[in-house]
């Protein structure tokens, strides 16, 4: 199977598990990135069951109302039941590495909000120690250097994303060469560093539920 083939089975899979557990009329989260946009395609077909959207991003905001589904203020409602997004590592304790495609902080304010977490991903995003991906971390812009600088005394090698500029006018900084073993310290350290908005380290509030997709099948794995 081609990894296209795996993220559009683990979207089917989310959409069967939106449709079994989000109550009729509830609010479904919605992520961001190449898997999350499978499910937006799928649950186009179940869109009248929903009772609205919170989109982790522009993006995801422009393809959902693409799709004629509805997308509310954040503001507006007391909760989200479900929210649905892909990850770029997810460990044994479903703390996850996110960002990959900018998006980290809204995320991270949608699942903060949402009642169940709900991973998709292929095989090859579940590691035994998250940190061969470049860790993302939300910058804002007059603050990177100084950022940089801090994240060195990590044992980081920090690189500015090129021509990035996030939908909140930020900057993003990717954190090579991390061996990440203490997910939720090195969230915590890193998120008092002073010019940092958020970093992609989804420890403390990690997934609740996890679609893993691979060449037999798409497994569940919960918290
Ligand atoms: C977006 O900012 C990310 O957090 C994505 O959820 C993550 O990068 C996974 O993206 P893909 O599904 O494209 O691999």
């Amino acid at each position: 199977m081609t990894q296209d083939e795996l993220k559009q089975a683990v979207a089917r899979a989310a959409r069967d598990y939106v449709a079994d557990r989000l109550p009729v009329g509830a609010i479904l989260g919605v992520g961001t990135g190449s898997t999350a946009n499978f499910f937006i395609d799928e649950i186009a077909a179940i869109k009248d069951r929903i009772g609205g959207t919170i989109a982790s991003s522009e993006a995801t905001a422009k393809r959902l109302e693409g799709h004629g589904i509805r997308v509310l203020d954040l503001n507006g409602i007391d909760a989200i039941g479900i929210y649905v997004d892909g990850a770029d590592e997810i460990d044994a304790s479903m703390a996850m590495v996110k960002g990959g495609g900018g998006a980290l902080t809204r995320e991270k304010i949608v699942a903060a909000v949402a009642k169940t977490f709900v991973c998709i991903c292929d095989a090859s995003k579940r590691v035994p120690v998250m940190g061969r991906f470049p860790l993302p971390v939300e910058v804002i812009p007059m603050a990177s250097a100084y950022v940089s600088r801090e994240l060195e005394k990590l044992g980081g090698k920090p690189k500015l994303r090129e021509g990035m500029v996030t939908d909140n006018g930020n900057l993003i900084l990717d954190v090579h060469g991390l061996s990440i073993t203490d997910p939720v310290g090195l969230e915590a350290h890193i998120n008092q560093i002073v010019g940092v908005v958020t970093n992609g380290l989804f420890a403390q509030r990690g997934a609740d539920v996890l679609l893993l997709a691979a060449a037999d099948g798409v497994q569940t794995y919960t918290r």
